[in-house]
């Protein structure tokens, strides 16, 4: 453990100020050094407040700082700001880091979306990519995302009472406006998921940008702020839980049961082409088949859907 860490620990543990003498004589260093460990703490986002008394943890449940994951901590990446936390995740993936690590940042300076489209990343928002290892043939990646957006949408159902639906194929949405949007990358080995980067950006406490789409945040449903930190544990517990006993005739008939995209007129528009049709259903991998008005059915396996009527 790292003397940072333990700082941690022994402010984490204690529910009154802790002086800085106290804390020189459990780690054995200075209380220079004790100072200036803080210092580097607070620099690196970590709520310790100090006083004349000493210091104490303003346990902050809105920090993404790893300190804050527990058991998590090790694989949880912190940025205060980046260019995409796309990036950082794909540099981790290529250099072999385990399943479930996660790279989050308070700020994107590039925040990408599907389709080449920028994905506003301003303060307040829960913006992160977690990278999954799981032992399948390229042609499941998809059921694996599927159950990434899944997972959220549960989480936001039952934990927070947000009437949440998904949209194909990544998409949530409430009432009709985007709440989070979903972005995959894969690295493959074959014809296997060697990794796959599955990057989140769901509106929590952030001022939405509505411009283009419709869009609503979480602060903005309830009526008060959410702790972002909650809201990632909640998640990556629901998926962990997924993954491990992946079955992925659940994760479609669970995706059927919240969706809002299947009976509708839709649009699915792919870099080249787009297609038009009802959709019917999902397939096993997760395709969405569409009943063109003669009656023949098509599955399309990515693409940006759009519903005829809103
Ligand atoms: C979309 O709906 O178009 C997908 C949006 C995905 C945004 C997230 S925010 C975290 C991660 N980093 C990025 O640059 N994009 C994804």
């Amino acid at each position: 453990m790292t003397t940072r860490e333990k700082i941690y620990r022994i402010l984490a543990g204690s529910d009154v100020v802790v002086s800085g003498e106290k804390l020189s004589e459990a780690l054995g260093i200075s209380r220079v050094s004790v100072w200036k460990h803080i210092k580097g703490m607070v620099g690196d986002g970590i709520p310790v407040v100090s006083s004349p008394k000493g210091y104490r943890l303003d346990n902050d449940p809105d920090s993404l700082h790893p300190l804050g994951f527990d058991r998590r901590r090790t694989s949880v990446h912190y940025f205060r700001e980046t260019g995409s936390t796309m990036d950082e995740a794909l540099e981790l993936a290529r250099h072999g880091c385990p399943g479930m690590t996660v790279v989050v940042a308070d700020r994107q300076r590039q925040g990408r979306g599907r389709m080449r489209r920028e994905w506003d990343s301003a303060g307040g928002g829960l913006y992160f990519t977690i990278i999954v290892r799981p032992e399948i043939p390229v042609l499941r990646a998809s059921l694996v995302n599927l159950a990434a957006a899944l997972e959220l949408c549960l989480l936001l159902q039952e934990e927070y009472a947000i009437q949440a639906r998904l949209k194909w194929p990544n998409d949530i949405l409430v009432d009709g406006k985007k709440i989070c949007g979903l972005l995959a990358q894969m690295g493959t080995e074959g014809d296997l998921v060697e990794y796959l980067s599955i990057g989140i950006g769901l509106n929590v406490n952030n001022e939405v940008d509505a411009v283009n789409t419709p869009a609503v945040s979480m602060k903005q449903i309830l009526g008060e702020k959410v702790p972002r930190r909650e809201v990632l544990l909640g998640f990556l517990d629901r998926y962990e839980r997924r993954l491990e006993q992946f079955d992925a005739d659940e994760v479609i008939a669970l995706w059927r049961r919240n969706n809002t995209t299947l009976g509708r007129q839709v649009r699915v528009k792919t870099v080249r082409e787009t297609h038009k049709g009802k959709a019917v259903d999902i397939d096993e991998l997760g395709g969405l088949i569409l009943e063109a008005p003669d009656g023949s059915w098509q599955t399309v396996v990515h693409g940006d859907c759009f519903y005829a009527n809103g």
